[in-house]
């Protein structure tokens, strides 16, 4: 989130068309990037003038492999402004789909209501497994584990594109999550590379799907946690050829 730019925008806005800033300040999904925590200030001080909740998604907070870790927007939150919340799906099984939150208790009470005409409640039997998880300690050791993990498929996924991506590509070097965000020449629409891609195996989320207006996008989203070791670099190469003749 750059703040500058969100500074501007709201101006653009009458208070009652906004609900919240939604946030996702740490290892962002698509781009692995973290907010500074002079940014995570002005965001707050701008939720204050505004008056508005910040929605603040630390999915991948416990997933950091590298540098010093910044301090959640919620830790600096004196007016109950953030509402923080956090997933399981990350950190003890894809897919599990149980989070929780911290926040305001009125807005904590209006979100159950709301969640409730969804789904009743959160399936019971996962809150079991979690609590236990939790309580014996695995979930350390898990964490511990999936970190050594992560850092190594991340540092093989960057050596790959350093090794085999032409030139004129840039991409972020995330110190935490699970992508990588990358930039092709402006010539390369990465929604058509995706299909000449899929065709060899390889498989990434093209930069379009993360804006609104879906325009081209010469961008995309590549995920290290969830391939094998061996196959990150093959991926790489895969992807290098298809991008190496299009010179
Ligand atoms: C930022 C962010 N928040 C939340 C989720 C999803 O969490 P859950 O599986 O608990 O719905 C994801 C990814 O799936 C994510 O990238």
């Amino acid at each position: 989130m750059i703040t500058d730019i969100l500074q501007k925008t709201l101006t653009t806005f009458k208070r009652h068309q906004l609900a919240f800033i939604y946030v996702v300040p740490t290892f962002q999904n698509p781009t692995g990037i973290t907010m500074s925590i002079e940014r995570r200030q002005m965001l707050l001080e701008l939720a204050t003038r505004y008056d508005l909740p910040i929605l603040e998604d630390d999915a991948y907070y416990d997933l950091r492999y590298s540098g010093t870790p910044v301090k959640s927007i919620k830790s600096m939150d004196r007016d109950s402004k953030v509402i923080y919340t956090q997933t399981f799906s990350k950190i003890l099984a894809p897919g599990f789909r149980l989070g929780y939150v911290i926040g305001d208790r009125e807005i904590i009470r209006k979100m159950t209501i709301a969640k409730q005409s969804i789904d009743v409640s959160t399936n019971v039997f996962v809150q079991y497994i979690a609590a236990e998880y939790i309580t014996s300690g695995l979930i350390d050791k898990q964490l511990e584990k999936i970190k050594v993990m992560y850092k190594r498929k991340r540092d093989i996924m960057i050596s790959a594109l350093t090794n085999h991506f032409p030139e004129k590509c840039s991409w972020t070097l995330p110190n935490g999550g699970m992508f990588i965000w990358v930039t092709l020449p402006s010539n390369i629409d990465t929604k058509q590379l995706f299909f000449e891609a899929i065709k060899q195996k390889v498989a990434f989320v093209h930069g379009a799907a993360f804006h609104v207006t879906q325009e081209k996008q010469s961008t995309m989203r590549l995920n290290f946690t969830n391939t094998d070791d061996d196959k990150i670099e093959i991926g790489i190469k895969r992807l290098s050829t298809i991008l190496n003749k299009k010179r």
